[in-house]
């Protein structure tokens, strides 16, 4: 049988999500809210093998932002906990399935163990040509933002060069995922409709979705419907409907 998917004119390259909805999902189940990240881990995995599947290039998941770590300490130590297991865990078979796994955010703050953790899966897939799949974690968009400045910064101040000389590229070179085409689609599910401080300057001609579906239920089917949405869109970039490309 042919999926659904193949069907669709045109798929995102970059597919960027906020993965929402674990706490609610398990206290709907009058479960303790780990058992829902613990949930949301395992939708993690299904949802990359569902986009290694259909060809896409880049997912980017919002696993801790950083301002997370407002969250009572014991949430913050089992989110720790579980992205530590979760690159232990799954690191080897993502090499086996051809995906480059990488981290953005500021990974200064995080236990010296999650930080080999981080690097020895980096390393370990860093020549691999298939999905790449980003994990943001203690990220967040000023933070990225801040960061590319004082990189831009330095090398002005070193190179001697003007304000005036800088240009939108000259930042957009000094963010994270500058190596990777800029996200066609976000999708965020937990049914908020907001950015919660991910991924500020790369979403800008981005097209957002937003799902109900609290993200340890999201499973091949809802990203479909995202895929089709998406595939629905006019992206157009400014210019004039009749001035792009019918497809
Ligand atoms: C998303 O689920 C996971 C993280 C933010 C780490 P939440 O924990 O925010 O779940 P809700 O929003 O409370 O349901
Ligand atoms: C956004 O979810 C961050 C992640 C999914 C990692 P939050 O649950 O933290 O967002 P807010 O607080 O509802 O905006
Ligand atoms: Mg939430």
């Amino acid at each position: 049988m042919t999926e659904k998917w193949h069907d669709f004119p045109v798929l995102p390259r970059h597919i960027a999500i906020v993965m929402d909805g674990n706490g609610r999902w398990a206290q709907h189940r009058g479960l303790p809210r780990a058992a829902g990240h613990r949930a949301g881990a395992q939708s993690v995995r299904r949802v990359v093998q569902a986009c290694h599947e259909r060809g896409i290039e880049v997912l980017t998941l919002f696993a801790f932002s950083s301002e997370n770590w407002q969250r009572p300490a014991s949430e913050v130590r089992l989110l720790l906990e579980l992205f530590a297991a979760a690159l232990r865990k799954e690191t080897d078979r993502a090499h086996e399935y051809n995906i480059r796994l990488r981290m953005i955010g500021d990974r200064s703050a995080f236990p010296r163990k999650l930080q080999q953790y981080i690097r020895r899966s980096e390393a370990l897939t860093a020549e691999n040509t298939g999905l790449n799949v980003v994990i943001a974690a203690n990220y967040g968009g000023r933070w990225d933002i801040v960061q590319a400045v004082q990189q831009v910064l330095e090398q002005a101040q070193s190179a001697k060069l003007d304000a005036e000389a800088l240009t939108p590229e000259d930042l957009a070179a000094a963010l994270s995922l500058s190596d990777l085409p800029e996200p066609d689609l976000f999708i965020r599910t937990g049914g908020e409709q907001r950015i919660s401080n991910f991924l500020l300057w790369q979403l800008a001609y981005t097209e957002l979705y937003f799902s109900d579906c609290l993200w340890p239920e999201f499973a091949a089917d809802d990203l479909d419907l995202a895929l089709d949405a998406y595939s629905k869109r006019q992206r157009r970039f400014g210019r004039l409907a009749e001035q792009v490309d019918s497809r």
